[in-house]
């Protein structure tokens, strides 16, 4: 292990290997406390030069354990770039999960919906990205250990692994759209130009989380799954000011449904 906050973890959690990286989006984090059953859990505070968690909505620690049957290790609580922290900052914890054992990277955001007909409370499998915040995490010096110097991305969100996230919901009755997330830095919300824009170039849903950390996933070779909750329409759809109250109500109102898909989607063993 190269990174001392995965040596720091590792020896925290003992001899527990996590197969599956969860990482839990805005007013998601109750995941953790609802599925996981616990073998430890790590304040990111604890953890030596590591970040922490600056949004309301997000606990900030690790939480390893297992979810039917797959060992999981969890971010209660993620960093997004709009808290101020620098690219290589949203690497670290991929990097760490990537030494510590995990081969499958299962994301979790909240977004505003920007094609016609998404609803507030709907789920969306992501298909591919659009990196719109201007800054990529692979910037600098190639981290040798954990991949290449130009990583391919033709294929983002793991096939398998979207199959089977399709065929849970089919399972439990979920309606499940599938689309193109956009990723802004924010934290300001979009403009409706901007959102009339993001849907002209191809966006089906916009947030400000899970590129950074999809793309150090696939450089280190991991296979990556997304699902957004889409929590509001996109500015100027509604009529509605946008606010992260919404945001985390919607996503309170969902918790149950959206727990069953990353459960029965883990309960498959990807
Ligand atoms: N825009 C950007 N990020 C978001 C939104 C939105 O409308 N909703 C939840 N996260």
């Amino acid at each position: 292990m190269h990174l001392p906050a995965s040596r720091f973890l590792a020896d925290r959690l003992g001899t527990f290997r996590p197969r599956v990286g969860l990482v839990l989006g805005s007013g998601l984090g109750f995941f953790a406390d609802e599925r996981i059953d616990a073998v430890g859990s790590v304040p990111y505070a604890d953890i030596p030069d590591f970040p922490r968690s600056t949004v309301e909505g997000h606990a900030g620690r690790w939480v390893a354990g297992t979810v039917a049957g797959q060992s999981v290790l969890c971010m209660q609580g993620r960093f997004h770039f709009y808290e101020g922290y620098g690219m290589e900052q949203l690497a670290l914890p991929v990097r760490v999960m990537r030494e510590l054992g995990v081969e499958i990277f299962l994301l979790t955001n909240a977004a505003g919906g920007v094609r016609d007909g998404m609803r507030p409370g709907d789920f969306m499998l992501l298909s591919d990205h659009i990196n719109f915040m201007g800054a990529n995490p692979l910037r600098g010096a190639n981290a040798d250990a954990f991949g290449t110097r130009f990583p391919d991305m033709s294929v983002p969100y793991d096939a398998d692994l979207r199959a089977l996230a399709r065929a849970t919901a089919a399972d439990l009755g979920l309606a499940l759209a599938e689309g193109v997330y956009l990723a802004v830095s924010g934290p300001s919300f979009e403009t409706p130009a901007e959102i009339r824009a993001f849907r002209a170039l191809g966006a089906d849903a916009v947030g400000m989380s899970t590129v950074p950390e999809c793309i150090v996933a696939r450089h280190a070779g991991m296979r990556v799954c997304a699902v957004s909750c889409i929590t509001n329409l996109a500015s100027g759809l509604s009529g509605d000011a946008l606010t992260h109250k919404e945001v985390a109500e919607t996503a309170a109102r969902v918790r149950r449904p959206f727990a069953d898909l990353i459960e029965g989607l883990l309960a498959r063993q990807p």
